[in-house]
């Protein structure tokens, strides 16, 4: 089938759901006229329609009229939602939910075992074309669903199936990673504006510095051959490198993402 012909239903049309749908259009991937969309607050559910020009729905007429259902509510929106729409007849239907930390268990347990859901986790570079998203799928899953969900990410940048052991380590990498990534632009940004420069001019500099150094890899360089390559003894880099070892950033680096990875194990909870 091809991917105009599916109707989706967007359930939270947040942050997040918000950028996939504009990445989507962006790709011309689905008519407007195929979705249906909502959320709780009808002031902002008004303005969603006239800025994306897509419909509101009630749940009941959302779920009856799509194929496939995009879950965008936070984790602890998720439970009273799926309470939701198991009062309604969900069979042959494809979920696909974006909320970090809830296992595919749980999805099952309230919706059945028969139910195709997939668990993704985007972020927000889907919104240029460069996201990272990972899936994992439920039992039940199709190939058909799975082509789907290929698909749908795909057209806003790589998409990578994994096992569903992995997805609270990849939620911090690959979901809160560009929140960690930035931090660390910004600080690269403040010092060249401690030292200067403006703060506009060293943060335009620093996002070359991280795209440059990141294509790099992305061309099959490997960082420590890399730096080998640049810090030369006695060098700037190396006396950089030095401080950065001194100052156990790297380990900093990997405590805070062992804290996201395990905040996304207790969401649930
Ligand atoms: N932010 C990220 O970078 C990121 C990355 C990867 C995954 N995620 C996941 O994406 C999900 C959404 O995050 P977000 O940042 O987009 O949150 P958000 O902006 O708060 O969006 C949540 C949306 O869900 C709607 N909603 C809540 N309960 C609902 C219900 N019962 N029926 C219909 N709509 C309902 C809200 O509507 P109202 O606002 O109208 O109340 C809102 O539109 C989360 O589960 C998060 O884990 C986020």
């Amino acid at each position: 089938m091809k991917m105009d012909e599916y109707r989706i239903g967007f359930v939270g049309f947040g942050h997040m759901m918000s950028l996939i749908f504009k990445a989507m259009d962006l790709a011309r991937l689905i008519p407007h006229s195929r979705c249906l969309f909502i959320r709780r607050d009808p002031k902002k559910m008004f303005e969603n329609e006239k800025e994306y020009k897509i419909s509101s729905s009630s749940l009941s007429h959302l779920v009856k009229e799509s194929r496939i259902l995009f879950l965008g509510v936070r984790p602890d929106q998720m439970e009273g939602l799926l309470k939701e729409l198991k009062s309604f007849d969900i069979q042959g239907k494809m979920i696909i939910t974006i909320a970090a930390g809830i296992p595919l268990s749980f999805y099952e347990k309230i919706l059945g075992k028969e139910v195709e859901v997939a668990r993704v986790m985007p972020n927000v570079a889907v919104s240029v074309g460069e996201g990272m998203s990972v899936s994992a799928f439920s039992q039940s899953s199709s190939s058909e669903f799975r082509s789907v969900v290929q698909r749908i990410f795909s057209c806003m940048g790589l998409v990578q199936e994994v096992r569903e052991e992995w997805m609270d380590v990849l939620c911090a990498m690959v979901g809160s990673g560009p929140g960690f990534v930035l931090r660390l632009m910004d600080g690269m940004a403040r010092f060249g504006e401690k030292e200067g420069l403006s703060y506009s001019e060293s943060l335009q500099m620093t996002a070359q510095v991280f795209s440059g150094a990141a294509r790099l890899v992305m061309k099959g360089h490997l960082p420590k051959d890399l730096i080998h390559q640049i810090a030369v003894p006695q060098g700037t880099t190396e006396a950089g490198l030095n401080a950065m070892r001194d100052s156990k950033m790297v380990e900093l680096f990997a405590e805070a993402l062992q804290a996201a990875a395990t905040r996304s194990r207790t969401l649930q909870k």
